[in-house]
């Protein structure tokens, strides 16, 4: 059920980190989301250390969700090294996890990938020299053509971007310069700026980020990580109309 204006309610939270001894621990806000949002989107690090036990809990809060929950995975639910059993667990409560292909949820379109790290601008890693560093590079491109893909299938007029590292370093400040490179990639821009029917990008992993940014096109762009959210709103998430 859409706002009067056609809008869809988009509820967003990212870096959820849930742990193996976590009871429960979204059942309650996911309710809460439930009663004021059409589409629930999980911007990644859904685990803490992508173990399938953290996973199985935060499936049973997910079958608790009474509208639609898609999302990606962040590195942490890399960590266990079993990134498709943590996904098929999610998948299996009715998550719509992102990665290769786009879904449309009432009209509007939802293309979404982990992403990489890389940096951005002077500080972006060049795929020179050593075959690991190429290797590194071509991470964050392969991300960006999977993202890139999506967003060209999609027909729809608005869609939204899922990410879990950033593309600006706009919703990276605060989080130590040093570290930029790891937050996310510039890479990731460019297919969302290349289409029009983009209307919002979420993304999570700079726990100490800062929440809107702009694309150099001027898409908006939320860091929906739960740490930059909740000092801000006094809630764990957020809530955008697209
Ligand atoms: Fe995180
Ligand atoms: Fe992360």
């Amino acid at each position: 059920m859409a706002t009067d204006e056609g809008r869809l309610r988009v509820a967003a939270i990212g870096d959820l980190h849930v742990m193996e001894d976590s009871v429960a621990p979204f059942r309650e806000l996911f309710t809460e989301i439930s009663n004021l949002a059409d589409v629930l989107v999980l911007c990644g690090d859904l685990t803490n250390f992508g173990k399938t036990s953290e996973a199985e809990i935060l499936a049973e809060d997910i079958r608790a969700c009474a509208i639609p929950v898609v999302g990606v995975l962040g590195n942490h639910d890399y960590e266990c090294g079993q990134p498709e059993t943590v996904s098929a667990i999610l998948h299996e409560a009715g998550m719509k996890v992102l990665d290769e292909q786009a879904v449309e949820i009432e009209g509007v379109g939802f293309a979404g990938v982990k992403g990489f790290m890389g940096g951005y601008g002077r500080g972006e890693l060049a795929p020179f020299g050593e075959p690991i560093a190429k290797a590194f590079v071509d991470e964050a491109l392969n991300e960006a053509r999977k993202l890139e893909n999506q967003l060209r299938t999609l027909r729809t007029e608005r869609s939204v971007a899922v990410l879990h590292y950033s593309p600006i370093t706009g919703t990276i400040e605060g989080e130590p310069q040093e570290i930029f490179q790891y937050l996310g990639s510039q890479r990731l821009c460019d297919p969302i700026d290349r289409f029009d029917h983009v209307k919002a990008v979420f993304h999570g992993h700079a726990h100490h980020g800062k929440y809107e940014g702009r694309t150099p096109r001027g898409t908006p762009v939320y860091n929906v990580a739960q740490f930059v959210l909740r000092p801000l709103f006094g809630k764990p998430y957020a809530v955008i109309e697209v």
